[in-house]
């Protein structure tokens, strides 16, 4: 039988945050990152190192990094941090922070191998020890989602991939690999080949991914949609374990979406504190399915998260006033009301 406990990954200060207009300072994102390190969660995607030009928001991620390299917040468990990255230069920028605070004579030894189940590597100083850093990569379902987003063609994509990967595995670092538009495109509509997502998690996970995130970018899927996705992977051979799911809510299915691939075994789910977010590629589409939701429906089928959705909802209370923006969780609000 399927394990009871669902790892949720927190996006929020990336996905969450890197569509707003006007510019967070970052010691607002570093504190959203504190508090939700709080609330229980155990995977944080912190931020990214992709083009300012492209992705201004996300300019001084590398900020972040060193913050909570050289002064990790104390958790009661440790905490993997996630940071997006496109490209060799992404990694460049990632790869000189990082082994700046984390690696050679600062004090802090180099973490080994993580194990991406929210586990530990090295220790950094943190009263918890072993937080662990992992990278994220990034590709779609369609060339022209691709193109919008990272200016390249989808098998362009996978040939950067190759360097960064080499790289990624000499320093220790696990990799995650984004497959966006799996559930439909901004640009080419609501049916893109489920094959073509899974032909792509197969190549990326040869290439030595250690989990695909299956993204609905567009919010576009559907539970029968989902469903076909799901099993197509599962015939290509994907393993359930290396799968997660990423679904934004911009038609209010993804949590029906959560239900189909829990019910296929998927036991782990990417989702944004407050329902914060979009992608600036993808015009019209809305947040991340909210954390605070996703929680609330996982402890209502008798599922472990681990994690406190009271904590969790003051956390999307706070952010929402701090950024200007609507509470997107229904079961956040509704908690706070309580
Ligand atoms: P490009 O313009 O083709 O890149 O963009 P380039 O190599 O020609 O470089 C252009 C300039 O950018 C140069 O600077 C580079 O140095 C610089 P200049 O010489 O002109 O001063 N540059 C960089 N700077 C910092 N960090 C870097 C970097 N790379 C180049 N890594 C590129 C190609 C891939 C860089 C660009 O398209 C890009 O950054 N794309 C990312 C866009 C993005 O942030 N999208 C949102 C994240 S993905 C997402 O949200 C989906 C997800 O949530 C899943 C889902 O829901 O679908 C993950
Ligand atoms: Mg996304």
């Amino acid at each position: 039988a399927a394990s009871d406990f669902v790892r949720i990954v927190e996006v929020g200060p990336r996905d969450g945050l890197q569509n707003e207009k006007q510019s967070i300072p970052v010691a607002t994102k570093i504190e959203l990152v504190n508090k939700l390190a709080q609330t229980g969660l155990k995977t944080i995607e912190a931020g990214s190192f992709v083009s300012p030009k492209w992705t201004p928001q996300m300019a001084n991620s590398s900020q972040i990094l060193e913050y909570l390299l050289e002064t990790p917040p104390a958790t009661p468990h440790p905490i993997t941090y996630q940071w997006l990255l496109p490209n060799v230069k992404g990694l460049d920028n990632f790869l000189s922070a990082w082994q700046a605070k984390a690696g050679g004579d600062s004090g802090y030894p180099t973490p080994p191998p993580s194990p991406g189940s929210g586990a530990t590597s090295g220790t950094n100083g943190s009263g918890a020890g072993a937080n662990a850093h992992e990278i994220s990569i990034f590709t779609a379902a369609t060339e022209a989602f691709t193109q919008k987003n990272t200016n390249c063609s989808i098998a362009e994509s996978l040939q950067r991939f190759e360097p960064i990967m080499a790289r990624a595995k000499e320093a220790g670092l696990n990799v995650r690999a984004y497959i966006s538009v799996a559930l439909g495109c901004p640009y080419e509509g609501p049916n893109v080949d489920p094959h073509k997502v899974a032909e792509l998690a197969v190549s990326l996970l040869e290439m030595g991914a250690d989990e695909i995130s299956v993204a609905d970018t567009t919010g576009m899927g559907t539970a029968p949609k989902t469903a076909e996705l799901l099993k197509t992977l599962s015939a290509a051979g994907i393993e359930k374990n290396d799968l997660a799911l990423h679904f934004h809510d911009t038609y209010g299915q993804a949590l029906v979406n959560s239900l189909v691939s829990l019910e296929h075994g998927i036991r782990t789910f990417d989702s944004a504190v407050a329902g914060l977010g979009g992608c600036p590629f993808s015009p019209g589409a809305t947040g991340n399915v909210a954390s605070e939701d996703l929680v609330h429906c996982f402890h209502s089928l008798g599922l472990k998260t681990g994690v406190d959705i009271e904590k969790l909802s003051e956390v999307g209370e706070w952010i929402s006033y701090e950024i200007g923006r609507s509470n997107e969780s229904r079961a956040g609000k509704a908690t706070m009301a309580q």
